[in-house]
This record gives C-alpha cells, structure tokens and sequence, in this order.
C-alpha cells in the first residue's frame, strides 16, 4: 500500500501575527506537513495570504517542512509560478476553478510541485475521477471553503470510500470540521492525509491531538491491507 497517515494542521486558526512561529511549533509538535490556505475573497467569501507570505514562511521554517498550498481562488493559473518560486511543495487546486484542469496539472507539475485536486462539498467525486490518475492527492472537503471551525459533513464520506475503492493508492485528504471527535469517520472512509485546524490548534496539548490522529488513520490503513 504506497500511502500513509498523515497530518496536516491548517495554520488558518492561529495567530496570524506569529505564523513562522506557529509553523515550527507545529512541526514541533509532529505535524508532517503544514496545510496552508489560500483565499482570494471571491472563489470564497474571505482572504488571507499569497504567495509573498509563504516566501517568507519559508525562508522562517527552513527547506524542509512540506507546504501543501490550499488554492481557494478564483485564477489558479496565475500562482502556479508565483507559489513555486516562494517555496511551495504541493499545488491543490479546486476543479470549480478552472475550465482546463489539464493543462494546470501539467504547469504545476512544469514548475516542480506535486498536485492537489480539490472538490467543493456540492461537486460529485465523478467529476473529479477522470484526472485521478495525473493528481498526487485528492482533497475532499468536509466543509464549505472559507472559513475554520466549521461543522464536519459527515455526508461527504461517501465520497471518500469511493475514491479509495477506485483509486487504493491515491493520497485522499480530507478538510474541515476535523478532530478527535470526527476522524474514525475519515480514516474509516480512506482517507490518509488530515487537515486539522481548530482541533489541532486550539488544543492545550496540539502534539498528543496530532499523534492519536495519525493513530486512528494508520490504524484503519493497517485494517484495510489485511482485509484485502
Ligand atoms: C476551510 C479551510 C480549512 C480550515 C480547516 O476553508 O480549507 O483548511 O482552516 O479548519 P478546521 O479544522 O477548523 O475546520
Ligand atoms: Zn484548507
């Protein structure tokens, strides 16, 4: 089985005036890789950062922490250099965005990033079907984008266990509501990277939230390998 338990927190819900900070912390705490959201307040109703800010939370964390960029924006194609240059490591873009998700995989892939393919909670997973074989990862998300701390969809979970039947060694992240209450459900369904913002962040103790995620997660991917 070519894919693992991984855990993202989405650094959406910290304090923003320390972000580098926060970014070591939480890869302190044993994060394995850093979700990092991206929005344009028009693809969703809120805005954060770009590109000039991930250059310098780079330069702030060091080469290796990986940056899985969250592209809630309306014009995915016009980041693809800027966020390549600034340090990024993946590129998950929403298949609502664009009318040429081809070409976009294959730019992101010509500027050296992985690729992530997004689906908002009303697109059917079949739309995204067809280009599961040219993605690194598929998102699901499990809330409407744009805002942290929102209720996890429980009815999106369909979407995952059919993604993970069809495609058994695609990473599938899943984004939203997520924390120690809501993961049986994703790792159940198949999902092996999590994002998780409030829960993760909000905690007293991120680094014991974080560690009993990946439990659960590698625990239902043991299961699933010797059901099969
Ligand atoms: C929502 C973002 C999420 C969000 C997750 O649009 O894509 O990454 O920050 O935060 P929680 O885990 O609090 O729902
Ligand atoms: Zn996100």
């Amino acid at each position: 089985m070519a894919y693992s338990a991984k855990i993202g927190p989405s650094i959406l819900s910290s304090d923003l005036a320390c972000l580098g900070r926060e970014c070591v912390r939480m890869m302190g705490c044993g994060a394995d890789y850093l979700h990092l959201d991206v929005m344009d307040g028009h693809f969703v109703p809120n805005l954060t950062f770009g590109h000039p800010m991930v250059e310098s939370l780079r330069k702030s964390v060091g080469p290796d922490p990986f940056f899985d960029m969250h592209m809630m924006v309306s014009r995915p194609e016009q980041w693809v250099k800027p966020m390549a240059a600034a340090g990024a490591n993946q590129y998950t873009f929403h298949i609502e965005s664009t009318t040429n998700p081809g070409n976009l995989i294959k730019e992101i892939r010509e500027s050296g990033m992985k690729v992530g393919l997004a689906i908002k909670p009303g697109t059917t997973v079949e739309e995204l079907a067809p280009w599961a074989n040219q993605i690194d990862m598929a998102l699901v998300m499990t809330v409407e984008p744009g805002f942290g701390g929102q209720k996890f969809m429980e009815d999106m979970m369909p979407k995952v266990s059919w993604l993970r039947n069809q495609f058994p060694s695609l990473d599938i992240e899943v984004d939203g509501g997520i924390g120690p209450d809501t993961i049986h459900k994703c790792a159940e369904a198949g999902a092996n990277m999590i994002v998780s913002g409030s829960a993760v962040i909000g905690s007293d103790d991120p680094r014991s939230v974080i560690s009993l995620l990946r439990t659960v997660v590698a625990e239902a991917i043991q299961k699933r390998s010797l059901d099969r």
